[in-house]
């Protein structure tokens, strides 16, 4: 497991941060790679994953990777709004057709957090940490988000659009929206983050985490999540139709939280995982 990185300083950086270009996206990515993928970087959109599931609609959207500068509409998950001003944060979906059962997927969303670790590690140098299911978090608040939807399926496969927010560098005007403890990339980093650096990384490793998935799901994925698990030895109360509270154990072949109750060791694979305060009572 990780150690949690040394409280940072905290060191605003300029607030500018330079536009995206979608040709320079490209540039760094792979050729091989970017060959398969249409990169396309849109001003302004309600939700870059509501936008990609219209188009799945009428059209493929295998291999399209939609950026958006601003989210009028950013959608989170569990119905939740996505804080997505335009000040430099990074808005990304992945449009994916999986020639499988949607079952298969299970995991998916634990694995696209991992990339989405591995990418800031390996273009900020800042280590971050996984909070099951979905969160991106650092010991001083959530950094991203992700949320993977399904727009349909059929005897071909599932078309599956994944869709990933980070804070690199939050305005003020989009930091009165969030109602939980953040942080950014910027901050963390303490300098300018390589936006398309980061970016590329993000594109290309998704897709490759994309072309790799039918060989063997989240398995593959289970200690690289494991290591970066915040959740883990740590008191947890679980919201769902049965609530229940127990040490959160790590994770299952198929992503489902394992929680160690006074039943024994069960695994949920669905709603949100909360630290439990020292002495509160379980549910
Ligand atoms: C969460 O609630 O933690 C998930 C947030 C996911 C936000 C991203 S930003 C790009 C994509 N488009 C959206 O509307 N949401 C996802």
């Amino acid at each position: 497991m990780l150690l949690p990185s040394p409280t940072a300083t905290v060191i605003m950086g300029p607030m500018t941060t330079e536009s995206l270009n979608q040709s320079r996206v490209r540039a760094l990515i792979d050729p091989a790679i970017a060959a398969l993928l249409t990169i396309e970087v849109l001003p302004s959109v309600d939700s870059t994953n509501a936008e990609l599931m219209r188009r799945a609609a009428d059209e493929s959207v295998d291999g399209v990777v939609l950026l958006a500068e601003q989210q009028t509409a950013g959608r989170g998950r569990s119905g939740r709004r996505w804080s997505s001003p335009p000040s430099g944060n990074l808005y990304l979906s992945l449009g994916w057709h999986f020639p499988g059962d949607v079952a298969a997927l299970s995991g998916l969303s634990l694995a696209v957090g991992v990339v989405v670790a591995e990418s800031v590690a390996a273009c900020c140098e800042v280590e971050l940490l996984l909070k099951w299911p979905n969160d991106v978090v650092h010991p001083r608040g959530k950094v991203g988000g992700i949320l993977v939807e399904t727009a349909g399926s059929n005897a071909s496969g599932v078309r599956v659009v994944i869709g990933v927010g980070l804070n690199l560098r939050m305005s003020e005007e989009g930091a009165k929206a969030i109602d939980q403890p953040w942080v950014d990339i910027g901050t963390l980093a303490e300098g300018v983050v390589p936006r398309h650096q980061l970016t590329a990384r993000l594109v290309s490793s998704l897709w490759m985490l994309c072309s790799g998935w039918q060989a063997g799901g989240f398995g593959l994925w289970r200690d690289r999540w494991s290591q970066r698990d915040a959740l883990y030895g740590r008191p947890v109360a679980l919201d769902g139709v049965q609530p229940r509270a127990g040490l959160a154990s790590g994770v299952a072949e198929d992503g489902g939280l394992l929680v160690d109750t006074e039943e024994g060791l069960i695994a949920v694979h669905s709603g949100e995982a909360r630290l439990r305060k020292p002495g509160v009572q379980s549910q």
